[in-house]
């Protein structure tokens, strides 16, 4: 079984191995790099009993202590009083500065134990074990933690890097077929903003090695946040498809899924492209979502859009940065005024 790994060197440096079948290597990559401690897990009611205990009885083997804090699975767990809870069980356990929490789920435990880490005595280490492809290709690597609050997505969070991202890709074989498939979008994204061989190879559904993919994937996020690790400009380029996809999600009432949305919003990025004078990719994207079994209509006009836009925490000030495609490989953030961006919904047909 080979193991690949990448290092990424932001204000922490840390390995991201990426294995078919390793999840219980763990505690010997752990031991590799990080004395005997205690290690406090995060998971979620649908994970934990899938992977626990491989994670657990490796740990162990490899002389860690662990604790363990299950929560209930999906969004609506990403809230401050649930860190309250892990955090009130690690204190529990005594935890100590020399401890660690690691993270087994998808997006919402990384970033819930993410965000634990960084507050708990005033940050320990952490570990992410993503079993989501979302989370492996991006909400793992990059330092980002976060919760929600009733006020909106991911409003109360911290910078705070991992220590360890550990994956194991045949983790993802127990996914909801339709969680799978959202992972995607974020793929196909990486493609369209930095990589047109990446584009190409995914372009068709089934026909390429997942783990090289993800590989390839986590690559770019490294290199975006290698140059802007605290989201002051580069970093943006992520967000392609999310301005307008965060609205459609919202307008759902959450009904449409993150993944969904995004690629609906790859599309409306791609159209709001060729009315502001690029080239026209959106063909191309479009057919590519569509393989992959996304919806590609947005029920929701352009004003319905702008309104939630405008009051999105991504906006600064009168301005709204856009991550528009070039070409495919190539997106570039366009900085321009709000209203410039309702004008080219409209002129693009929304
Ligand atoms: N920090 C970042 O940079 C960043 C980036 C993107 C998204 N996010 C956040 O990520 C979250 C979404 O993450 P997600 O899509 O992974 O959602 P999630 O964590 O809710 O996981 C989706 C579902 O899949 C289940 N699941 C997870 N792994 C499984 C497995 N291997 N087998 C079977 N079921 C499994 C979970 O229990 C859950 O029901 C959002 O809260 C979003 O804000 C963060």
């Amino acid at each position: 079984m080979e193991t690949a790994k990448i290092t990424v060197r932001a204000s922490g440096t840390y390995d991201i191995l990426i294995s078919k079948g390793g999840l219980s290597g763990i505690g010997k990559a752990a031991a590799e790099r990080f004395k005997p401690c205690t290690v406090a897990i995060l998971s979620d009611d649908k994970v934990f009993p899938l992977y626990g205990k491989t994670v657990m009885d490796s740990l162990e083997a490899a002389s860690f202590r662990t604790v363990a804090h299950v929560i209930p699975n999906g969004e609506q767990s990403k809230t401050l009083d649930n860190v309250t809870a892990f955090i009130d069980c690690m204190v529990k356990a005594q935890v100590t500065r020399t401890d660690m929490v690691l993270a087994l789920g998808g997006g919402v435990v990384g970033d819930m134990a993410g965000f634990a880490a960084a507050i708990y005595l005033r940050g320990i280490p952490y570990i992410q074990v993503p079993t989501t492809l979302l989370a492996a290709v991006d909400s793992s690597v990059g330092g980002k933690t976060a919760v929600d609050i009733s006020a909106g997505k991911n409003l109360v969070g911290a910078f705070h890097q991992p220590a360890l991202v550990y994956l194991d890709t045949e983790n993802l074989k127990t996914l909801d077929p339709s969680v799978l498939r959202d992972g995607f979008a974020e793929v196909i994204k990486y493609g369209v903003i930095l990589d047109k061989k990446l584009f190409d190879t995914v372009a068709k559904p089934n026909s390429f090695d997942l783990k090289e993919v993800i590989a390839r994937c986590i690559e770019i996020k490294r290199d975006v946040v290698e140059q802007d690790e605290f989201d002051k400009g580069l970093r943006g380029l992520l967000n392609f498809g999310h301005t307008f996809g965060h609205a459609i999600e919202k307008l759902s009432g959450f009904t449409i899924t993150h993944g969904s949305a995004v690629a609906r919003g790859m599309i409306i990025a791609a159209k709001v492209a060729r009315v502001y004078g690029f080239t026209d990719y959106t063909d191309i994207i479009t057919k590519v979502v569509k393989d992959y079994g996304f919806e590609t209509d947005c029920p929701f006009k352009a004003n319905e859009l702008y309104s939630v836009i405008l009051s999105d925490k991504k906006r600064s000030g009168a301005n709204i940065t856009l991550v528009l495609p070039k070409q495919i490989g190539a997106c570039t953030l366009e900085k321009m005024p709000a209203s410039q961006v309702l004008e080219l919904m409209k002129k693009a047909g929304l």
